[in-house]
């Protein structure tokens, strides 16, 4: 698939998020982080919310919950219109059912580990997965400082996905700038979610793309 970019809406303008997500055409999916103020200290929107973000755009969206109880909470996301359900391993009762939940009600299933949770344990698992999400700050807030500490997780999460020969997707969310972009995309990403980057750039689609230009000068 190659590198994609993938804007989060939790830095855009809450009260105009049609109008923010219109002014990045050139992304990939559109990535809305779903807050419950019990799985992180945020709150931000649900189903009803994701439904309305679908429906603004011809981009598909993959709903990030950083929820308790993904396992009874995930199909609304995908019924809302989610192309992607992204669920948190530390939350999920039955990451296997719930993955294959997912795809049976046709999204991509999605799992997120938080900056300490190793991904050694869940090699078995990659194969039930259409992306793994490694989170690269604490989930909970844009604009935090990137978590140099999950470099070496985004390399081992690679070569057990190369060991398996799974088509998974890497992604990485948190931090990811022009700056950073390029270190994770050595150690293996290909899936880059950026909020403040782009939301606070003057020219967000601009930045869109030279975000993808960087992370593919750096693997090719
Ligand atoms: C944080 C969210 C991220 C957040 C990233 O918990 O999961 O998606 O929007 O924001 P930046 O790119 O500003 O770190
Ligand atoms: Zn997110």
């Amino acid at each position: 698939m190659g590198i994609q970019i993938t804007p989060s809406i939790l830095s855009a303008d809450f009260a105009a998020l049609g109008a923010e997500i219109a002014r990045v055409p050139s992304a990939d999916w559109i990535h809305v982080d779903v807050m419950d103020n019990h799985f992180v200290p945020n709150l931000t929107l649900g189903p009803a919310m994701v439904e309305a973000l679908v429906r603004s755009t011809t981009v598909p969206v993959d709903a990030h919950l950083m929820i308790t109880e993904p396992d009874r909470n995930s199909a609304a996301y995908v019924e809302a219109g989610a192309s992607s359900v992204t669920f948190h391993v530390e939350a999920a009762a039955a990451p296997v059912r719930l993955a294959r939940e997912i795809r049976r009600l046709g999204a991509r299933a999605s799992m997120a580990l938080k900056p300490a949770t190793p991904i050694d344990p869940y090699e078995d698992l990659l194969a039930e997965l259409d992306t793994v999400l490694l989170m690269t700050v604490e989930p909970g807030f844009g604009g935090q400082t990137f978590l140099e500490l999950c470099l070496p997780k985004i390399r081992r999460c690679r070569e057990l996905m190369d060991k398996h020969g799974v088509q998974t997707w890497l992604q990485v969310d948190g931090g990811i700038s022009l700056e950073t972009i390029e270190r994770c995309a050595e150690a293996g990403a290909d899936v880059f979610v950026a909020g403040s980057a782009v939301f606070d750039a003057d020219d967000p689609d601009a930045m869109v793309a030279a975000l993808r230009e960087r992370a593919v000068t750096a693997t090719t």
